[in-house]
């Protein structure tokens, strides 16, 4: 596996790939990879010759307070799992090569407020202009043909494929299903922040979605009653509800009678852990 810190080492081997005619992919990553991350690289493989991973924790998606400093870096571990997943570069960028002139004094992009203002973005301000920002920030450095991104994050595959869109970019958008533990839990780098004792709370959040996802399904005239029984569902596990909600999928608007693609979406707390899961809701 090849390895690029600067912008000068990306394009050389990218000029290379191109002129040899290869489709490039871009998994873009925080780093400490599980499951779910190498499920990204696998569905890049099937899309593309050649696997670009970047791994660069961005400041700017991280509100005051939040876990910006205690994220896990783990490289040694990432490098040894992309090595056998047979990634083809790692892209790890300093903070220089992604903000030029620090975050706080870079040229910034704001993601669509109908967008990215509900949900996590109404708990987290700002999080998807950072989110956008670094994402188009690798998409110019790397200039893949498709980028993978995982449904877990639902909100952020929407946000980005319109960023993608607005911006011109002439690539594909690849969503790659969520991949679980064995009790429903996501695969997430923040689980590690939960205790033995918070994992089966943890789970209920995939079995109340699954509840939601298929009684929505059955009556999406009562979306509204249901939302309000997750809500308690999930309270009565021990978990701080911050959102369950229902919304048309592919933009997440709320849902007209005549929509058929639904999602699921919910943001919990488990002590000070924030967990987020979703799941698709199709109406017959
Ligand atoms: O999903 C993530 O890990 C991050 O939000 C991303 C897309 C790598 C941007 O920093």
């Amino acid at each position: 596996m090849l390895e690029a810190q600067t912008r000068e080492q990306l394009r050389a081997v990218v000029s290379n790939w191109r002129r040899a005619g290869q489709k490039i992919a871009l998994v873009p990553t925080m780093g400490n990879l599980h499951e779910g991350h190498l499920a990204l690289v696998a569905a890049a493989r099937e899309q593309a010759d050649r696997i670009i991973t970047s791994i660069y924790v961005n400041p700017a998606q991280f509100a005051e307070g939040e876990d910006f400093g205690r994220y896990p870096r783990t490289l040694e571990q990432d490098r040894q799992q992309l090595r056998a997943a047979h990634c083809d570069l790692l892209f790890t960028p300093s903070d220089q090569i992604i903000y030029p002139h620090g975050p706080g004094d870079s040229t910034s992009l704001r993601a669509a407020p109908s967008l990215a203002n509900i949900l996590e973005g109404a708990s987290r301000p700002g999080h998807f202009d950072g989110v956008v920002t670094v994402v188009a920030r690798l998409f110019n450095l790397a200039s893949p043909d498709v980028a993978v991104f995982g449904e877990k994050d639902w909100q952020q595959l929407v946000v980005v494929r319109r960023m993608t869109e607005d911006l011109g970019y002439s690539l594909r958008i690849i969503p790659v299903a969520t991949v679980r533990g064995p009790g429903g839990l996501a695969l997430s780098s923040r689980n590690r922040y939960l205790d033995i004792a918070q994992q089966p709370a943890a789970e209920q959040l995939n079995a109340v979605l699954r509840w939601a996802a298929e009684r929505v399904a059955a009556i999406p005239g009562q979306r509204a009653a249901i939302e309000r029984e997750a809500h308690g569902r999930l309270e009565r596990h021990g978990l701080r509800v911050d959102y369950v909600q229902v919304v048309r999928a592919e933009d997440l608007a709320e849902p007209e009678p005549r929509d058929r693609d639904l999602r699921v979406l919910a943001a919990v707390w488990s002590g000070t852990t924030r967990l987020i899961d979703n799941l698709p809701c199709h109406v017959a």
